[in-house]
Protein backbone atom coordinates (compact mmCIF):
# COMPACT_ATOMS: atom_id res chain seq x y z
CA UNK A 1 0.00 0.00 0.00
CA UNK A 2 1.39 3.11 -0.86
CA UNK A 3 1.62 5.88 1.55
CA UNK A 4 -0.64 8.18 0.39
CA UNK A 5 -3.24 5.35 0.75
CA UNK A 6 -2.52 4.79 4.42
CA UNK A 7 -2.51 8.58 5.07
CA UNK A 8 -6.53 8.72 3.76
CA UNK A 9 -7.02 5.37 5.42
CA UNK A 10 -6.02 6.71 9.21
CA UNK A 11 -8.25 9.11 9.93
CA UNK A 12 -8.22 10.36 13.46
CA UNK A 13 -10.98 11.65 15.53
CA UNK A 14 -10.72 14.28 17.12
CA UNK A 15 -9.40 13.68 21.00
CA UNK A 16 -12.71 14.11 22.73
CA UNK A 17 -14.43 11.91 20.75
CA UNK A 18 -16.37 8.88 22.90
CA UNK A 19 -14.28 5.67 22.36
CA UNK A 20 -14.44 3.08 25.15
CA UNK A 21 -11.25 0.55 25.42
CA UNK A 22 -12.84 -3.08 25.62
CA UNK A 23 -11.70 -3.79 28.30
CA UNK A 24 -13.40 -0.63 30.40
CA UNK A 25 -16.90 -2.08 29.09
CA UNK A 26 -16.46 -5.31 30.78
CA UNK A 27 -17.72 -5.12 34.39
CA UNK A 28 -16.17 -6.88 37.33
CA UNK A 29 -12.48 -6.07 36.88
CA UNK A 30 -9.83 -5.91 39.24
CA UNK A 31 -7.90 -2.26 39.82
CA UNK A 32 -9.59 0.94 39.99
CA UNK A 33 -13.25 1.21 41.31
CA UNK A 34 -14.94 1.94 37.90
CA UNK A 35 -18.22 4.75 38.17
CA UNK A 36 -16.79 6.35 34.73
CA UNK A 37 -18.55 3.48 32.69
CA UNK A 38 -22.07 4.30 31.62
CA UNK A 39 -23.31 1.48 30.77
CA UNK A 40 -25.57 -1.33 32.53
CA UNK A 41 -23.80 -3.99 34.73
CA UNK A 42 -24.46 -7.72 33.64
CA UNK A 43 -27.10 -7.75 36.64
CA UNK A 44 -29.34 -5.08 34.71
CA UNK A 45 -29.64 -7.23 31.69
CA UNK A 46 -32.63 -9.07 31.56
CA UNK A 47 -30.74 -12.28 29.73
CA UNK A 48 -33.19 -15.02 30.94
CA UNK A 49 -36.02 -12.78 29.59
CA UNK A 50 -34.36 -12.14 26.48
CA UNK A 51 -33.76 -16.23 25.98
CA UNK A 52 -37.62 -17.15 26.28
CA UNK A 53 -38.51 -14.48 23.85
CA UNK A 54 -36.21 -15.31 21.40
CA UNK A 55 -37.30 -18.99 22.13
CA UNK A 56 -40.86 -17.91 21.17
CA UNK A 57 -40.00 -15.48 18.39
CA UNK A 58 -38.23 -19.10 16.31
CA UNK A 59 -41.44 -21.46 17.62
CA UNK A 60 -43.31 -18.52 16.33
CA UNK A 61 -41.51 -19.18 13.09
CA UNK A 62 -41.28 -15.81 12.26
CA UNK A 63 -39.92 -15.11 8.84
CA UNK A 64 -40.93 -11.15 8.99
CA UNK A 65 -37.91 -10.72 11.07
CA UNK A 66 -35.49 -12.15 8.78
CA UNK A 67 -36.82 -9.94 6.05
CA UNK A 68 -37.08 -6.53 5.15
CA UNK A 69 -39.54 -4.38 7.36
CA UNK A 70 -41.69 -1.24 7.35
CA UNK A 71 -40.26 2.28 6.79
CA UNK A 72 -41.43 3.15 10.57
CA UNK A 73 -40.38 -0.21 12.56
CA UNK A 74 -42.39 -2.99 13.48
CA UNK A 75 -46.08 -1.94 13.44
CA UNK A 76 -46.71 -4.58 16.40
CA UNK A 77 -43.99 -2.94 18.60
CA UNK A 78 -44.83 0.44 18.03
CA UNK A 79 -48.53 -0.46 19.65
CA UNK A 80 -46.30 -2.11 22.31
CA UNK A 81 -44.18 0.76 22.88
CA UNK A 82 -47.39 3.10 22.35
CA UNK A 83 -49.29 1.20 25.29
CA UNK A 84 -46.31 1.84 27.56
CA UNK A 85 -46.02 5.19 27.71
CA UNK A 86 -49.90 5.36 27.89
CA UNK A 87 -49.42 3.40 31.00
CA UNK A 88 -49.05 4.98 34.64
CA UNK A 89 -44.79 4.20 34.33
CA UNK A 90 -44.11 7.72 32.89
CA UNK A 91 -47.71 9.24 33.72
CA UNK A 92 -48.01 10.62 30.20
CA UNK A 93 -51.75 9.46 29.93
CA UNK A 94 -52.50 12.40 33.07
CA UNK A 95 -52.59 15.12 30.86
CA UNK A 96 -52.54 13.87 27.22
CA UNK A 97 -55.34 15.23 24.90
CA UNK A 98 -55.35 12.03 23.63
CA UNK A 99 -53.73 8.67 23.52
CA UNK A 100 -50.64 8.04 22.11
CA UNK A 101 -51.01 4.93 19.01
CA UNK A 102 -48.65 3.52 17.30
CA UNK A 103 -49.15 5.58 14.34
CA UNK A 104 -47.36 8.23 16.56
CA UNK A 105 -44.16 6.41 16.73
CA UNK A 106 -41.27 5.61 14.82
CA UNK A 107 -38.86 2.77 15.61
CA UNK A 108 -35.25 3.98 16.25
CA UNK A 109 -31.62 2.42 16.21
CA UNK A 110 -31.37 4.34 19.82
CA UNK A 111 -32.09 7.94 20.16
CA UNK A 112 -28.32 8.74 18.48
CA UNK A 113 -29.34 7.61 15.60
CA UNK A 114 -33.02 9.26 16.10
CA UNK A 115 -30.72 12.58 16.57
CA UNK A 116 -28.35 11.96 13.78
CA UNK A 117 -31.85 11.48 11.42
CA UNK A 118 -33.29 14.15 13.30
CA UNK A 119 -30.51 16.64 12.58
CA UNK A 120 -29.53 15.70 9.09
CA UNK A 121 -32.75 16.02 7.47
CA UNK A 122 -34.79 18.55 9.54
CA UNK A 123 -31.83 21.36 9.46
CA UNK A 124 -28.96 22.49 7.26
CA UNK A 125 -25.55 22.95 7.92
CA UNK A 126 -24.20 25.95 9.98
CA UNK A 127 -27.41 26.21 11.63
CA UNK A 128 -27.81 26.24 15.51
CA UNK A 129 -28.85 24.11 17.18
CA UNK A 130 -29.38 24.63 21.45
CA UNK A 131 -27.93 22.34 23.96
CA UNK A 132 -28.09 22.16 27.66
CA UNK A 133 -24.80 24.12 29.12
CA UNK A 134 -24.12 20.36 30.49
CA UNK A 135 -24.96 17.60 28.04
CA UNK A 136 -24.34 14.27 26.51
CA UNK A 137 -21.15 14.99 24.02
CA UNK A 138 -22.00 11.76 22.39
CA UNK A 139 -25.38 14.31 20.45
CA UNK A 140 -22.84 16.67 20.46
CA UNK A 141 -20.08 15.22 18.39
CA UNK A 142 -23.33 14.05 15.94
CA UNK A 143 -24.60 17.54 15.35
CA UNK A 144 -20.52 18.74 14.94
CA UNK A 145 -20.04 16.19 12.45
CA UNK A 146 -23.77 17.46 10.62
CA UNK A 147 -21.50 21.38 10.38
CA UNK A 148 -24.64 22.32 12.64
CA UNK A 149 -23.29 25.24 15.43
CA UNK A 150 -23.62 23.82 18.64
CA UNK A 151 -24.55 26.70 21.35
CA UNK A 152 -25.27 26.07 24.99
CA UNK A 153 -27.95 27.31 27.01
CA UNK A 154 -27.85 27.86 31.10
CA UNK A 155 -29.64 25.75 32.72
CA UNK A 156 -31.39 26.77 36.71
CA UNK A 157 -32.34 24.01 39.57
CA UNK A 158 -35.46 24.05 37.76
CA UNK A 159 -34.47 23.24 34.08
CA UNK A 160 -33.29 25.69 31.12
CA UNK A 161 -32.84 28.93 31.84
CA UNK A 162 -36.33 30.18 29.97
CA UNK A 163 -35.42 33.68 29.35
CA UNK A 164 -31.27 32.99 28.13
CA UNK A 165 -33.50 30.13 25.88
CA UNK A 166 -35.62 32.54 24.15
CA UNK A 167 -32.84 34.96 23.63
CA UNK A 168 -30.54 32.75 22.02
CA UNK A 169 -33.05 30.97 20.15
CA UNK A 170 -33.42 34.75 18.36
CA UNK A 171 -30.17 35.86 18.32
CA UNK A 172 -28.70 32.61 17.12
CA UNK A 173 -31.92 31.74 14.43
CA UNK A 174 -31.94 28.27 16.14
CA UNK A 175 -33.86 25.68 14.49
CA UNK A 176 -33.97 22.93 17.52
CA UNK A 177 -33.02 22.73 21.38
CA UNK A 178 -31.77 19.20 22.60
CA UNK A 179 -32.90 18.75 26.23
CA UNK A 180 -32.88 16.02 28.87
CA UNK A 181 -35.57 16.38 30.56
CA UNK A 182 -35.38 13.75 33.10
CA UNK A 183 -32.76 12.21 34.79
CA UNK A 184 -30.05 14.40 33.41
CA UNK A 185 -26.55 13.07 32.20
CA UNK A 186 -24.26 14.11 34.17
CA UNK A 187 -26.51 16.63 36.75
CA UNK A 188 -29.75 13.74 37.46
CA UNK A 189 -31.64 16.63 37.73
CA UNK A 190 -35.31 16.27 35.85
CA UNK A 191 -37.01 19.81 34.90
CA UNK A 192 -39.63 20.26 36.51
CA UNK A 193 -43.72 20.02 35.43
CA UNK A 194 -44.34 23.87 35.28
CA UNK A 195 -40.82 24.23 33.38
CA UNK A 196 -41.90 21.44 30.67
CA UNK A 197 -45.22 23.26 29.68
CA UNK A 198 -43.57 25.92 29.71
CA UNK A 199 -40.87 25.57 27.51
CA UNK A 200 -43.34 23.49 24.87
CA UNK A 201 -45.17 26.79 25.20
CA UNK A 202 -41.94 28.55 23.99
CA UNK A 203 -41.19 25.98 21.31
CA UNK A 204 -44.53 26.71 19.95
CA UNK A 205 -43.96 30.47 20.07
CA UNK A 206 -40.94 30.63 18.81
CA UNK A 207 -40.81 28.16 15.87
CA UNK A 208 -38.10 26.12 17.45
CA UNK A 209 -37.94 22.19 17.41
CA UNK A 210 -37.62 20.53 20.69
CA UNK A 211 -35.90 17.38 20.64
CA UNK A 212 -36.00 15.70 23.51
CA UNK A 213 -33.93 13.00 25.13
CA UNK A 214 -35.92 10.67 27.61
CA UNK A 215 -33.81 7.63 27.69
CA UNK A 216 -33.71 8.15 31.62
CA UNK A 217 -37.79 8.53 31.37
CA UNK A 218 -38.51 5.14 32.66
CA UNK A 219 -36.11 4.94 35.21
CA UNK A 220 -36.60 6.69 37.76
CA UNK A 221 -36.17 4.73 40.53
CA UNK A 222 -39.55 3.66 41.08
CA UNK A 223 -40.16 7.26 41.72
CA UNK A 224 -43.03 8.84 39.35
CA UNK A 225 -40.45 11.68 37.07
CA UNK A 226 -42.78 14.63 36.32
CA UNK A 227 -45.04 13.54 32.83
CA UNK A 228 -43.08 12.97 29.92
CA UNK A 229 -43.25 15.41 27.02
CA UNK A 230 -45.16 13.29 24.95
CA UNK A 231 -48.30 14.42 26.97
CA UNK A 232 -47.67 17.89 24.26
CA UNK A 233 -47.12 16.12 20.70
CA UNK A 234 -50.49 15.66 19.87
CA UNK A 235 -51.27 19.73 19.87
CA UNK A 236 -47.67 20.82 19.34
CA UNK A 237 -45.51 19.90 16.31
CA UNK A 238 -42.50 21.27 17.96
CA UNK A 239 -42.06 18.95 20.21
CA UNK A 240 -40.32 15.82 19.07
CA UNK A 241 -39.51 12.82 21.67
CA UNK A 242 -36.68 10.10 21.59
CA UNK A 243 -36.74 7.29 23.89
CA UNK A 244 -34.46 3.76 23.84
CA UNK A 245 -34.23 1.08 25.75
CA UNK A 246 -30.62 1.07 25.39
CA UNK A 247 -30.33 2.48 29.65
CA UNK A 248 -32.73 -0.64 30.78
CA UNK A 249 -32.83 -3.58 28.79
CA UNK A 250 -29.26 -3.16 26.96
CA UNK A 251 -27.42 -0.87 24.54
CA UNK A 252 -26.77 -3.84 22.27
CA UNK A 253 -30.57 -4.21 21.29
CA UNK A 254 -30.32 -0.76 19.52
CA UNK A 255 -33.73 0.14 19.95
CA UNK A 256 -35.58 3.38 20.78
CA UNK A 257 -38.35 5.53 18.76
CA UNK A 258 -39.53 8.68 17.64
CA UNK A 259 -42.62 9.94 18.78
CA UNK A 260 -43.71 13.06 16.70
CA UNK A 261 -46.46 14.31 14.27
CA UNK A 262 -46.93 12.57 11.76
CA UNK A 263 -45.61 14.76 8.93
CA UNK A 264 -42.24 15.40 10.86
CA UNK A 265 -42.61 11.16 11.16
CA UNK A 266 -43.19 11.04 7.08
CA UNK A 267 -40.28 13.21 6.31
CA UNK A 268 -37.88 11.04 8.95
CA UNK A 269 -39.52 7.65 7.69
CA UNK A 270 -38.84 8.40 3.76
CA UNK A 271 -35.37 9.10 3.98
CA UNK A 272 -33.30 7.44 1.73
CA UNK A 273 -30.99 5.58 4.42
CA UNK A 274 -34.41 4.55 6.18
CA UNK A 275 -35.97 3.43 3.12
CA UNK A 276 -32.75 1.40 2.03
CA UNK A 277 -32.67 -0.71 5.06
CA UNK A 278 -36.59 -0.76 5.23
CA UNK A 279 -36.70 0.33 8.85
CA UNK A 280 -34.66 -0.44 11.42
CA UNK A 281 -33.73 -4.02 12.99
CA UNK A 282 -36.58 -6.20 12.57
CA UNK A 283 -35.15 -9.33 14.20
CA UNK A 284 -34.45 -6.76 17.40
CA UNK A 285 -38.05 -5.73 17.33
CA UNK A 286 -39.88 -8.83 16.97
CA UNK A 287 -37.86 -10.03 19.66
CA UNK A 288 -38.98 -7.30 21.88
CA UNK A 289 -42.62 -7.53 20.92
CA UNK A 290 -42.45 -10.79 22.61
CA UNK A 291 -40.85 -9.91 25.45
CA UNK A 292 -43.80 -7.19 25.41
CA UNK A 293 -46.42 -10.44 25.02
CA UNK A 294 -44.66 -12.35 27.53
CA UNK A 295 -44.90 -9.30 30.60
CA UNK A 296 -41.17 -9.45 30.29
CA UNK A 297 -40.95 -5.60 29.79
CA UNK A 298 -42.87 -4.46 32.36
CA UNK A 299 -41.83 -6.85 35.19
CA UNK A 300 -37.98 -6.35 33.99
CA UNK A 301 -38.42 -2.48 34.37
CA UNK A 302 -39.31 -2.86 38.39
CA UNK A 303 -36.95 -4.91 38.75
CA UNK A 304 -33.97 -2.65 36.92
CA UNK A 305 -35.63 0.22 39.05
CA UNK A 306 -35.26 -1.09 42.23
CA UNK A 307 -31.67 -2.21 41.40
CA UNK A 308 -30.81 0.88 40.33
CA UNK A 309 -32.54 2.77 43.56
CA UNK A 310 -30.79 0.14 45.40
CA UNK A 311 -27.52 0.87 43.74
CA UNK A 312 -27.78 4.71 43.99
CA UNK A 313 -28.37 4.46 47.61
CA UNK A 314 -25.21 2.63 48.10
CA UNK A 315 -22.99 5.32 46.54
CA UNK A 316 -24.63 8.05 48.26
CA UNK A 317 -24.06 6.69 51.35
CA UNK A 318 -20.57 5.42 51.00
CA UNK A 319 -19.56 9.37 49.48
CA UNK A 320 -21.62 11.04 52.58
CA UNK A 321 -19.23 8.70 54.84
CA UNK A 322 -16.36 9.93 53.08
CA UNK A 323 -17.43 13.55 53.66
CA UNK A 324 -18.24 14.00 49.96
CA UNK A 325 -20.16 16.27 48.61
CA UNK A 326 -22.80 15.54 45.65
CA UNK A 327 -26.53 15.80 44.84
CA UNK A 328 -28.97 13.05 44.46
CA UNK A 329 -29.78 12.18 40.98
CA UNK A 330 -33.96 11.83 40.11
CA UNK A 331 -33.40 8.57 38.63
CA UNK A 332 -31.25 7.04 36.13
CA UNK A 333 -27.50 6.14 36.16
CA UNK A 334 -25.58 8.91 37.43
CA UNK A 335 -24.54 11.39 40.88
CA UNK A 336 -22.66 14.61 40.33
CA UNK A 337 -20.35 15.14 43.13
CA UNK A 338 -18.23 17.67 43.61
CA UNK A 339 -15.01 16.12 42.89
CA UNK A 340 -12.16 17.20 40.47
CA UNK A 341 -9.40 14.14 41.04
CA UNK A 342 -6.36 13.71 39.09
CA UNK A 343 -5.85 9.87 37.27
CA UNK A 344 -5.56 7.61 40.07
CA UNK A 345 -4.89 4.21 40.59
CA UNK A 346 -8.30 3.82 42.59
CA UNK A 347 -11.17 5.07 41.31
CA UNK A 348 -11.86 5.97 37.88
CA UNK A 349 -14.46 9.08 37.66
CA UNK A 350 -15.78 11.18 33.97
CA UNK A 351 -14.77 14.78 34.70
CA UNK A 352 -17.25 17.55 34.90
CA UNK A 353 -15.18 19.07 31.55
CA UNK A 354 -16.63 16.34 29.54
CA UNK A 355 -20.41 17.42 29.57
CA UNK A 356 -19.87 21.30 29.00
CA UNK A 357 -17.24 24.24 29.99
CA UNK A 358 -18.86 25.72 32.64
CA UNK A 359 -16.78 27.15 35.58
CA UNK A 360 -18.71 24.96 37.88
CA UNK A 361 -18.22 21.69 35.33
CA UNK A 362 -14.69 21.90 36.17
CA UNK A 363 -15.04 21.31 40.00
CA UNK A 364 -17.40 18.32 39.27
CA UNK A 365 -17.45 14.44 37.98
CA UNK A 366 -19.83 12.20 36.94
CA UNK A 367 -20.61 8.88 39.02
CA UNK A 368 -22.19 6.10 37.38
CA UNK A 369 -23.35 3.52 39.83
CA UNK A 370 -24.72 1.27 36.89
CA UNK A 371 -21.60 -0.26 35.95
CA UNK A 372 -19.91 -1.85 38.83
CA UNK A 373 -20.48 -4.40 41.16
CA UNK A 374 -23.24 -3.10 44.47
CA UNK A 375 -20.31 -4.26 46.77
CA UNK A 376 -17.68 -2.12 45.25
CA UNK A 377 -19.85 0.45 45.35
CA UNK A 378 -19.50 0.58 49.10
CA UNK A 379 -15.90 1.12 48.70
CA UNK A 380 -15.98 4.28 46.46
CA UNK A 381 -16.09 6.70 49.38
CA UNK A 382 -13.04 5.56 50.86
CA UNK A 383 -11.42 5.08 47.37
CA UNK A 384 -11.54 8.80 46.44
CA UNK A 385 -10.23 9.78 49.52
CA UNK A 386 -7.06 7.13 48.85
CA UNK A 387 -7.03 9.32 45.53
CA UNK A 388 -7.12 12.58 47.01
CA UNK A 389 -4.61 12.11 49.55
C1 LIG B 1 -28.70 11.37 27.75
C2 LIG B 1 -28.40 10.20 26.88
N1 LIG B 1 -29.02 10.08 25.70
C3 LIG B 1 -28.79 9.03 24.90
C4 LIG B 1 -27.90 8.04 25.25
C5 LIG B 1 -27.65 6.91 24.29
O1 LIG B 1 -28.86 6.39 23.85
P1 LIG B 1 -28.89 5.26 22.73
O2 LIG B 1 -28.06 4.12 23.20
O3 LIG B 1 -30.33 4.95 22.61
O4 LIG B 1 -28.34 5.84 21.47
C6 LIG B 1 -27.23 8.13 26.47
C7 LIG B 1 -26.23 7.12 26.85
O5 LIG B 1 -25.41 7.31 27.72
C8 LIG B 1 -27.48 9.23 27.31
O6 LIG B 1 -26.90 9.35 28.50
Amino acid sequence: MTIARIILHTVRLPQHRYSVPIAQTEPDQAGPINLMTGHPHHDLLPLDRLHMAMLAQVEQQDYASLQYGDNRGDPVLRAHIADMLNSDLDGVQASASRPISADDLMVSLGISHAGDLFARLLLKPHETVLVDELTFFCMVDIFSDLHLQVVTVPMTADGPDLDALRSLARQHKAKAFYHIASAHNPTGRSSSAAQRDALAQLAAEEGLYLLIDEVYQQLGHARAQPPGFGRYVADNPWVVVLGSLSKSFGPGLRLGWIHAAPSLLDRLSSSGLVGAMSGVSPLSTGIVSRMFEQGSVQAHLKEVNVALARREERLHRSLSSAGIEHTRPQGGYFIWAKLNLPDNPHVRLMRGRRFGQTAQAGEMSRLCFAFEREERLDQAGEAILRAMA
